[in-house]
């Protein structure tokens, strides 16, 4: 790999606030990627405007000008393409990919997803931890695959479930723990210390791997 900034397009729906986190972490010199560009399926996402004042070139491909997904993953992939990816990073990509996407992209396609999978998977996952009465919940970075949200796990940040929860309330400390947890991820990704064998993550090349991070946000170990 060159020794300049690895080069990484993120996709996303809305509000970008882990967007805004990656962009923070580049800024900070925490992160040697450089985001080619912001691509989004949604007009009025508030993340565009987050790429926009950092510079970084946005495009909307809008899913509901295609007639079903294949066709709306078929526009996706050359706008992609086009900016020379390492990695594609899904920021809040609310958008469900299909099998010939994910293949393009396979090894390179990172999700972040607000639970510790793989428990809720889906949508409305702190409500859902809230009433399965779970002690701790979290986030978790993965490898997209056709499995919707059950790709291999890199790593994970715990949040404990705290007495009068309520879903709001917990999605923000959450939320907060993806700010660390992605940035933190994707660098240990572009520093090359993340292999995926066999449908496992090594980090470091191990299994039970001391993930280095320090702060309120602790990382489990890998899956
Ligand atoms: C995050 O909770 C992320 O885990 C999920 O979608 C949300 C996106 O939030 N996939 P934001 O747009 O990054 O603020």
């Amino acid at each position: 790999m060159s020794t300049g900034p690895t080069p990484i397009v993120v996709l996303l729906s809305g509000r970008g606030s882990n967007l805004q986190a990656i962009l923070d972490a580049v800024r900070n010199q925490q992160l040697p990627v450089a985001v080619r560009a912001v691509i989004c399926n949604n007009p009025q996402a508030a993340g565009l405007r987050l790429a926009s004042q950092a510079g970084v070139p946005t495009e909307v491909i809008d899913h509901r000008r295609f007639t079903d997904r294949s066709e709306f993953d078929q526009a996706l992939m050359p706008a992609i393409d086009r900016h020379g990816p390492a990695l594609v990073v899904l920021a809040g990509f609310m958008r469900i990919l299909g099998p010939g996407f994910i293949q393009h992209y396979a090894g390179r396609l990172i999700n972040i997803h607000p639970s510790l999978l793989p428990a809720f998977t889906g949508l409305n996952t702190h409500a859902r931890a809230l009433a399965a009465g779970v002690r701790e919940h979290g986030a978790s970075v993965h490898y997209v695959t056709n499995d919707l949200d059950g790709g291999p796990v890199i790593a994970q940040a715990h949040v404990p479930v705290l007495a009068g929860d309520t879903a709001e309330r917990l999605s923000e400390r959450v939320l907060e723990a993806e700010h660390h947890l992605f940035p933190t991820v994707l660098r240990w990704l572009v520093e090359q210390r993340v292999t995926l064998r066999d449908g496992q993550v090594l980090l470091d090349g191990t299994r039970h791997p001391d993930q280095g991070l320090t702060g309120p946000d602790p990382v489990a170990e890998a899956s």
